[in-house]
């Protein structure tokens, strides 16, 4: 078989299309839908506080891992730790990338089509003069009948895969560059309003006030899991964009603020809707996966402006999107084209059909079409595919690869290799080297395992 050409690969163009293009993959969803309703579920505060440990303990530093991993072998995850360690079998982490890439995109499409039908509502002026009630049946009603959610989601995929299709360079840099600041600015348009309804202090109280006993072990992998999601790691997406990123960046500033501006996002997510929540009466732990949906209408309802500030949100919020899921499509499309020698555009085409009939499976979970396990936990009716793959995807596997790429470059790669990828071969200086190499030998490793084994009820420390 022919062998793909590595020289024509392709490559991020500057500076500030790299820090886009990997902010603009670590900045979703994650941010704005996950964290502030599992940050509810877990408790508020202490959640925060551990999930904010979390990000510069472990969450930094396997992220550099993967930038470093990617940039010094030019090649998508599989082939990345095929070329490093040949004889070796960590090509399995590359692999077990690739599956965390179909479980993440087919749940995530299911939330992005949501995101669509937010902006038709937001357009048509459907949430006017609502109540909590009102949005929540609207929610349920939406995502019961099936085939509305499905159309919307399969809408999604086809934008994500059309973009994929174009290439990296031109599809994925181009777009997250200039919307994801408007966004940053709207956000914090929506946290001023929030914290300043009647009732709102209880709610920045719920999130920075830190209650311990509400800690679980489950909330402590929670937080672990969703520290990777919200940071695009263990999956080998930041292997891949490392890959595109020139041998003259410094990859350490890259990594440090892609973090920073991804936990500050999430922080004013929550700073949003928490004050919100409590100011319309809405328990942090009820709404489930719908919380955004249903606190967010309420809260441009009560703003001067709000309908043309909500349409702009519903905007970004699918680019916020797009920008993720290009990335975590990206994996399989450069695997499949660099691993099979396809071409980009059969691996975009098929790859996005593959995810997508997993999507319909999952979304239709939510739906009339009950697809999923009976709920162990007393309270809870049922645990969804759709419930299954987030868990599996955030709280399993992206731990998982993230423990064994720190190991790959702790213990394996050879560590004046790393410092070479680091300093770019000594041009600039890496003053806290000794401690980024600490902390992936020992503290990340030891710490997602003992998270890890604690959460799933395997030990008990
Ligand atoms: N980080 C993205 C978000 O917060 C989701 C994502 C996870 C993207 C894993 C790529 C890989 O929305």
């Amino acid at each position: 078989m022919a062998k793909f050409d590595f020289s024509k690969r392709d490559s991020f163009g500057s500076k500030i299309g790299i820090i886009a293009a990997a902010a603009g993959s670590a900045i979703g969803l994650g941010n704005i839908w996950r964290f502030p309703y599992v940050a509810g579920e877990n408790g508020g505060g202490a959640f925060l506080l551990i999930y904010v440990g979390f990000i510069i303990l472990i969450g930094i530093p396997v992220m550099l891992s993967e930038f470093t991993i990617g940039r010094r072998a030019q090649r998508n995850p599989f082939g990345a730790f095929k070329l490093l360690k040949p004889k070796q079998h960590w090509y399995l982490v590359g692999l077990m990338g690739i599956i965390a890439a179909f479980t993440i995109l087919a749940f995530y499409s299911t939330v992005a089509g949501w995101t669509l039908e937010y902006l038709i509502n937001a357009v048509s002026n459907n949430y006017d003069g609502k109540s909590p009630a009102d949005l929540n049946n609207m929610f349920d009603a939406f995502v019961g009948t099936g085939t509305r959610p499905v159309i919307f989601q399969l809408v999604f995929m086809f934008l994500t895969a059309a973009i994929v299709f174009s290439g990296v360079k031109h599809g994925i840099e181009r777009y997250a560059k200039i919307l994801m600041p408007v966004l940053l600015l709207i956000i914090i348009v929506l946290c001023v309003r929030s914290v300043t309804l009647a009732g709102a202090a209880e709610g920045l109280n719920f999130l920075f006030n830190p209650d311990f006993s509400k800690i679980r072990a489950s909330t402590v992998l929670e937080a672990l899991g969703q520290a990777f999601f919200s940071l695009s790691i263990g999956m080998g997406t930041l292997i891949t964009y490392g890959s595109y990123i020139s041998k003259k960046e410094n990859l350490s500033t890259t990594a440090v603020q892609v973090s920073a501006a991804d936990t500050f996002i999430a922080i004013l997510a929550g700073v949003a809707i928490f004050p919100a929540m409590f100011a319309f009466g809405i328990e942090p732990n009820t709404s489930g996966e719908g919380l955004v949906f249903k606190v967010l209408p309420l809260l441009f309802n009560e703003m001067a402006g709000g309908f043309y500030f909500q349409l702009l949100f519903c905007f970004l919020l699918i680019v916020a999107a797009l920008t993720s899921t290009i990335s975590v499509l990206e994996v399989v499309v450069a695997s499949a084209a660099e691993q099979l020698n396809m071409s980009r555009k059969t691996a975009t085409v098929i790859a996005a059909v593959a995810i997508s009939i997993l999507g319909i499976f999952c979304t239709l979970s939510l739906g009339n079409l009950y697809i999923g396990i009976p709920s162990p936990y007393p309270g809870v009716f049922k645990i969804t595919l759709f419930n299954i793959l987030e868990y599996l995807s955030a709280n399993i596997l992206l731990p998982l690869g993230g423990f064994f790429i720190v190991l790959f470059l702790g213990w394996f790669l050879g560590k004046q290799n790393v410092k070479n990828e680091i300093t770019n071969s000594g041009k600039i200086r890496a003053r806290l080297f000794n401690m980024f190499l600490f902390i992936i030998r020992y503290i990340a490793p030891i710490a997602i395992a003992l998270v890890f084994l604690h959460g799933m009820g395997l030990i008990n420390i």
